[in-house]
This record gives C-alpha cells, sequence and structure tokens, in this order.
C-alpha cells in the first residue's frame, strides 16, 4: 500500500510539472521558464552581439531590427542581446571574443578586418567606389563572394555585408581639399595600414585609437582631425571639436557581419533559417536607410553654428588620386589577385591616373 501511495505521488508530481512547462510556452508564446535540469537543446538560444556604435546610427539601427525579426520569426527561441556603443570590447577585442564564443556575432568595419585578414585592404583604397551603385555591386557580385571566402579560411563565418556610407574628412583649424591640406594635421583613422599611408603620404600623421576615444582625444588635442561616415560623426559629437568638414567620400565604410562558426553550426536548421530571412530582412532596410541616415547627420551639421562644411569637386579629388596612386600599385601586390581580378571593372585601379580619372 505505502509502495501504491509513493508511486502515485511521483506521477501525479510528473503531471504537475509537464503541464507547468507546456502550458508556460502555449499561454506565454516564449519558452517556458527554464530550470537548470533541462537539457542543453531546449533552452532558448542566446546569441550576443557586439558592435561600436550608437543606436541611432546605420548599424545601431540595423541591429535592432535584426534582432526583433530573430524574436517574432522564433518565436523567443533565439534570444539576441545587443551591446552598442563599445560597452563590452572595442572593436579589436570583439574579433577574440568572437573565437572565444563569448559573442556570437560582431559587424565591424571593413578597416577593423584588415589587421586580421589583408585582402579587405581593398575597400581603403582611396577614391576606388565613385558611388553607393558600384558598393552594392561589389556586395554582390563576386568581391564580395571572394572576401567571404577568404575570411572563413581565418575562422570567421561571413553572414552579410551592411552599409553605413562614404567617408568625410574632419579638421579642426581648416578644411582638407588638397593633398598638402592634411600636411602637419594629425588624423585618427581605423587599424589599416592603407589608411595610414594615405594620411603619411601626403604629409599628415596618423593615430589609432578605439571609437569609443575619439572623442576625448579630439577634446584634449592629441589628435586634430578624423575621417568618418556623417552619422558617426554626429552621432559620437566629433563635430563639437572640429570647425571644417570637408566632403570627400574618399573610401566606403561598410561592415562584415561576422558568426562564430561552431555556434551556427549547432544552432537547428529552422533557427539557421530564421537568423538568415532576419539578416537579409534587416539588410534590405539599411539599403534603403542608411543614405537618408548620413544625409539626416549632414543636415544637423550644417545646423551647427561652428561648422564650416566644404565639398569637394572631381577635378579636386583627381588631385588626390594622382597623390595616392602609389598606393594601389604597392597593395595590389599585397591583396590577393583573385580578390584584386574580382573588382567590379570600373573600379580598375590600374589606370595610370587612378580610378575615374576626369569622371
Ligand atoms: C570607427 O571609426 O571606428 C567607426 O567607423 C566604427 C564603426 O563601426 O562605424
Amino acid at each position: 500500500m505505502k509502495l501504491f501511495v509513493s508511486f502515485f505521488g511521483m506521477v501525479c508530481l510528473g503531471l504537475a510539472a509537464a503541464f507547468y512547462v507546456g502550458f508556460g510556452f502555449l499561454f506565454s508564446g516564449q519558452p517556458a521558464a527554464q530550470d537548470e535540469e533541462l537539457v542543453e537543446e531546449e533552452r532558448p538560444y542566446v546569441l550576443h552581439f557586439s558592435h561600436v556604435v550608437a543606436e541611432n546610427t546605420p548599424k545601431g539601427l540595423a541591429a535592432e531590427r535584426f534582432a526583433e525579426a530573430v524574436q517574432e520569426k522564433t518565436d523567443g527561441w533565439v534570444d539576441v542581446r545587443i551591446y552598442p556603443n563599445g560597452v563590452r570590447y572595442n572593436a579589436q577585442e570583439e574579433f577574440d571574443a568572437l573565437k572565444e564564443n563569448e559573442v556570437q556575432m560582431i559587424a565591424p568595419a571593413f578597416s577593423e578586418i584588415t589587421r586580421h585578414d589583408p585582402n579587405w585592404y581593398i575597400w581603403d583604397l582611396p577614391y576606388l567606389f565613385s558611388d553607393e551603385a558600384e558598393v552594392q555591386e561589389a556586395f554582390e557580385g563576386e568581391l564580395g563572394g571572394e572576401l567571404f571566402h577568404s575570411i572563413e579560411q581565418r575562422g570567421f563565418k561571413g553572414m552579410v555585408f551592411w552599409d553605413n556610407g562614404f567617408k568625410q574628412i574632419t579638421l579642426d583649424r581648416s578644411f582638407v581639399i588638397y593633398p598638402e591640406d592634411a600636411v602637419d594635421s594629425r588624423f585618427r583613422v581605423m587599424p589599416s595600414d592603407v589608411l595610414h599611408e594615405t594620411f603619411e603620404r601626403i604629409g599628415g600623421t596618423t593615430e589609432t585609437y578605439p571609437f569609443n576615444e575619439v572623442y576625448q582625444r579630439l577634446g584634449s588635442g592629441e589628435i586634430d582631425g578624423t575621417e568618418n561616415t556623417l552619422s558617426n560623426i554626429y552621432s559620437k559629437g566629433f563635430y563639437r571639436h572640429q570647425d571644417f568638414l570637408t566632403l570627400t567620400d574618399h573610401n566606403y565604410l561598410g561592415y562584415a557581419v561576422l558568426m562564430n562558426p561552431s555556434f551556427w553550426k549547432d544552432l537547428p536548421p529552422a533557427h539557421q533559417e530564421a537568423v538568415n530571412e532576419a539578416l537579409e530582412e534587416a539588410t534590405a532596410w539599411l539599403r534603403e536607410e542608411s543614405a537618408a541616415l548620413n544625409e539626416q547627420a549632414l543636415y544637423q551639421l550644417r545646423y551647427q553654428e561652428h561648422m564650416h562644411i566644404y565639398d569637394q569637386n572631381e577635378l579636386e579629388k583627381a588631385q588626390w588620386r594622382r597623390a595616392l596612386q602609389p598606393l594601389y600599385e604597392k597593395y595590389s601586390g599585397i591583396i590577393h589577385e583573385d580578390v584584386m581580378e574580382a573588382l567590379p571593372a570600373a573600379e580598375s585601379p590600374y589606370a595610370e591616373q587612378g580610378p575615374h580619372e576626369g569622371s
């Protein structure tokens, strides 16, 4: 009799637990509260996503859209947690964190990737792409494929390219219209040898500081100028320490969304599909909106009384291309030839006077 009572008690307890877990899920639409005894596959997947920019920028907003879409498509079974503004890692630390699976997704600027894969130098060659359409052609064509293939050999899974926009130059004391205008000025650049050499070749000096430190370094006078997109210049307040903005469009700031390959492999196929769809949606949204977000930032910058803004013309750009021609020659020998050859024909850096001369 005793044996029967304890057996009956256990059955009741089991039914109550199943009822609790099952109904918790049905009514909330979320995974039921998890407890330590549940096996690993039954827990929601947590995807930590680190990036270094402000939330109200092209990348910051795309990351949020992505997270919402994943939440919706997986009913909360994949939980994307975003860490913006470099709160956990600066851009270079993010690569180690991704390798160690401390975060599962990052979206570094192309120039940051050059530290891990020199083929990505291609984006930093000055004035190589002259408009957004050329950049999109490169993302979607052979060049994008070659670069993702190349980064996968280094242990990162390339998911999609994200847009920001063309970079502009700010300085505290004057415009940088002609190459000689950079002489003796100290610029903060991202850690790409091409960027360092670009400014050094025209007489400037360069420092690499993490994005988060730029505002303070400008304020303390350790650097005189920066190159960045309008949305970054505005959202991080760089303009407060800079009176001159030259609209140079000298190269493109884009991002590669990278994933930890083991995390990706362990994700069930239905979740992989949901993540891919969410990325496609966020990418399409960004493609439509990034130019407008940079335009809005320009509008805000024009509104600052202390700011002088100059739009560099094609003849002035041609002078830069001429001065920087040796860079195209040098880096064509460093970037793998398959990557160089994947460049859409219009952007060939081999032309004697540099790309788009006289255009
Ligand atoms: C930088 O200058 O470090 C930025 O462009 C970073 C970013 O991710 O946009």
